[in-house]
């Protein structure tokens, strides 16, 4: 069973409050109670009329073919262009002068961006690709600021057919390096900077010493951004040359419905990312289906926000591939939500008349810290749906969003997915779901979802176990690239056919579904996954550290927050220099996000006979609770000596 002796969602159990969607929700609403009966009686064809949202060259022959599990293949033989669906048949059905994305930058520049404008750039930059010697199937590595060109770089990509691997721009020279040379990228699309918290920040150098290591990379587009000074090499080429001197028509090729369409990294339970690699045909379908449902979009009336950065999959699916292929209108944010005032989201809101909105826990907290004060200087009466996801939202934060954000008029979906599930999959349905808050409620229509025993078997209400998937579905990453065995042995070894995604969960009482974080190695620290190996081996790559433990501890703002014990080398000078230097290197290694926000400087580690770490035992210790269970320690003084910590340094950034 799940260890849930720290269980903090204990509580949730007896959580009785129920949120109906109001009758006018329910009167405009896209979705219907029914969805559920007609996946569950045909679920085939139910995932091929949602496949009928897009325009395909070729129709499938086969809805699915399984016969190779665990690697699918969706709508078989359809033949689709991505970039075409997102952009130019809103183009062709004469929404041309729709905007499409209304950028504001941090430092307030603003640019509205019409779908025929987005179709110009696109074909431009996929000219400017092709001149580069970019054919489908060669990778592209996309390392840029929340820019309109991030976007527009993606979909020139899938307009021509080469995978694109987006590496999130805090990431360091180093995880791009590697991300780079896993993927044998032949051309990097990057930018002089960004801004962010009311500066300017450089990219192009982390870019400089990354390719300078990769030699796969033939080109380096770049776009000027900030304007800042950046070094030259013989392989840049400014964007504003290349792209803006192309041509704005590009006769787009059709493409398999398996063609693969990117490859996003993700944190393992090892020191090494995974590559996710994702498909053409069924990730667009999936992505366009929930976006329509889960937010209740409509095209042309609602403007959609969603916070997160491109670099993530959250960004992937829900400001890229979901909403444009639905003909949204949305808003794309550059900046901090702090930069200049505590106020710039909402204000935001406000300008845009933003009415659907999704964003994740750890920001909800964060302004419910700062207090309604902020919030309540502008006018929100424009929101209809606020989204959240990334980590479990506790029933305090749900209910904060919903009254200070809300004006308690709007169904919250909570959404549960993954990288590597490509799209929503657990979530109420707007205007269907009596809402709970703290519960992303229900399998979506098209979807299994399961909470299971040790055995693989379902569990009774009230219980805990494990989240599983027992059914394919349509945006499921096809496997890991470039590395099938572990594809196979992480996620499908543990019970037969069952996708085993990582997370603990519970059934209410009523049947409906409670995330309980993660029971593997794997940290959530602001909505964003960390591995605890990856922070441990960059950690003992420090001159000064001979031994490391990492730990996810509990953070009211954060979720987790990512705790250190490191074991020095003998001839290392303890000072808190030391320690901080220690913190910085992991932000050089992997980049500011991975930087614990404590270091603890240790004697001995507490580990088990066999020697592995036992990392519950230091969560205590960096939860300061009492010490659990011991019996299992090789050396039982070693908590003693640990508890005595010789020196801590904590992040103040
Ligand atoms: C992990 C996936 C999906 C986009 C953002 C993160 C956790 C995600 C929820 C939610 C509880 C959630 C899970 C999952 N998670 N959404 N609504 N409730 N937990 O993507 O980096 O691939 O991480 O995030 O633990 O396994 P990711």
């Amino acid at each position: 069973m799940v260890d849930v002796t720290t269980d903090p969602f204990e509580s949730m159990l007896h959580e009785n409050r129920h949120f109906p969607p109001s009758p006018e929700f329910v009167a405009q609403a896209n979705a219907s109670l029914e969805l559920y009966a007609q996946a569950q009686g045909d679920r085939m064809a139910f995932w091929d009329e949602q496949a009928g949202r897009l325009h395909w060259d070729k129709r499938w022959t086969t809805t699915l073919d399984w016969s190779g599990a665990p690697f699918a293949k969706w709508f078989v033989d359809g033949r689709i262009n991505v970039a075409v669906n997102c952009v130019d048949r809103h183009v062709a059905d004469g929404f041309g002068d729709q905007v499409a994305i209304h950028f504001e930058g941090e430092p307030g520049d603003t640019r509205a961006i019409t779908y025929q404008q987005l179709q110009d750039e696109v074909c431009q930059a996929a000219n400017a690709l092709a001149a580069l010697g970019v054919v489908a199937g060669d990778r592209v590595a996309i390392y840029l600021p929340m820019i309109p060109e991030a976007v527009i770089a993606m979909l020139a990509c899938a307009r021509l057919g080469a995978p694109h691997s987006v590496v999130f721009g805090g990431f360091s020279a180093e995880a791009l390096r590697s991300r780079i040379d896993d993927a044998a990228a032949k051309v990097v699309i990057t930018a002089d900077g960004g801004y962010r918290r009311g500066s300017a920040f450089p990219l192009k150098p982390a870019v400089d010493e990354a390719v300078a290591a990769a030699p796969t990379v033939e080109h380096v587009l770049v776009v000027r951004r900030t304007g800042g000074d950046v070094v030259w090499t013989d392989k840049d080429v400014w964007w504003h040359e290349a792209v803006g001197g192309a041509s704005t028509t590009h006769d787009p090729e059709f493409f398999d419905s398996e063609h693969p369409l990117f490859i996003l990294y993700t944190s393992g339970t090892t020191g090494k990312p995974k590559g996710i690699l994702h498909t053409t045909g069924g990730y667009l379908t999936q992505a366009a289906y929930t976006h329509h449902m889960v937010f209740d979009h409509k095209p042309g009336a609602d403007v959609y926000w969603c916070t997160a950065d491109v670099g993530w999959i959250t960004g992937h699916s829900y400001i890229v591939y979901g909403p444009l292929a639905n003909r949204a209108t949305q808003v794309m944010y550059e900046g901090t939500p702090d930069t200049p005032h505590k106020g710039r989201w909402w204000e935001i809101v406000e300008k845009y008349r933003v009415t659907i909105l999704y964003t994740a826990p750890t920001a909800i907290r964060t302004f419910a810290k700062w207090g309604r004060e902020f919030p309540g200087q502008f006018d929100l009466t424009s929101l209809r749906l606020l989204g959240s996801v990334g980590e479990p939202i506790n029933p305090a934060a749900w209910m904060w969003y919903r009254s200070v954000i809300g004006g308690d008029n709007c169904p919250i979906v909570d959404t549960w997915w993954q990288t590597e599930t490509g799209a929503i999959m657990i979530s109420p349905l707007p205007g269907v779901t009596h809402t709970k808050p703290g519960s992303a409620m229900d399998p979506l229509p098209g979807i299994s979802a399961k909470v299971v025993d040790d055995d693989g078997n379902q569990i009774e209400r009230s219980e805990a176990g494990y989240l599983i998937l027992d059914e394919p579905w349509p945006a499921m990453l096809r496997g890991i690239w470039g590395d099938d065995e572990r594809y196979v042995e992480q996620y499908w070894s543990r019970w037969p056919q069952v996708y085993f995604a990582g997370d603990g969960a519970k059934y209410d009482r009523e049947g409906h579904i409670w995330l309980l974080g993660r029971v593997d190695d794997v940290m959530n620290v602001s909505g964003h996954r960390i591995s605890t190996a990856e922070v441990e081996s960059a950690l003992v790559s420090h001159a000064a550290v001979a031994e490391a433990a990492v730990v996810g501890a509990n953070d009211d703002t954060t979720g987790q927050a990512i705790v250190a014990f490191v074991i020095l080398r003998e001839n290392a000078d303890i000072s808190p220099d030391t320690v901080e230097n220690i913190r910085s290197h992991v932000g050089t290694e992997i980049g500011s996000i991975a930087k614990p926000k404590r270091v603890m400087v240790v004697k001995e580690l507490p580990k088990t006979r066999s020697g592995k770490i036992m990392r519950r035992l230091l969560r205590d210790v960096a939860e300061n609770r009492d010490l659990g269970d011991t019996s299992t320690l090789a050396d039982p003084a070693v908590m003693a000596l640990i508890s005595s910590g010789l020196a801590t340094a904590t992040d103040t950034d």
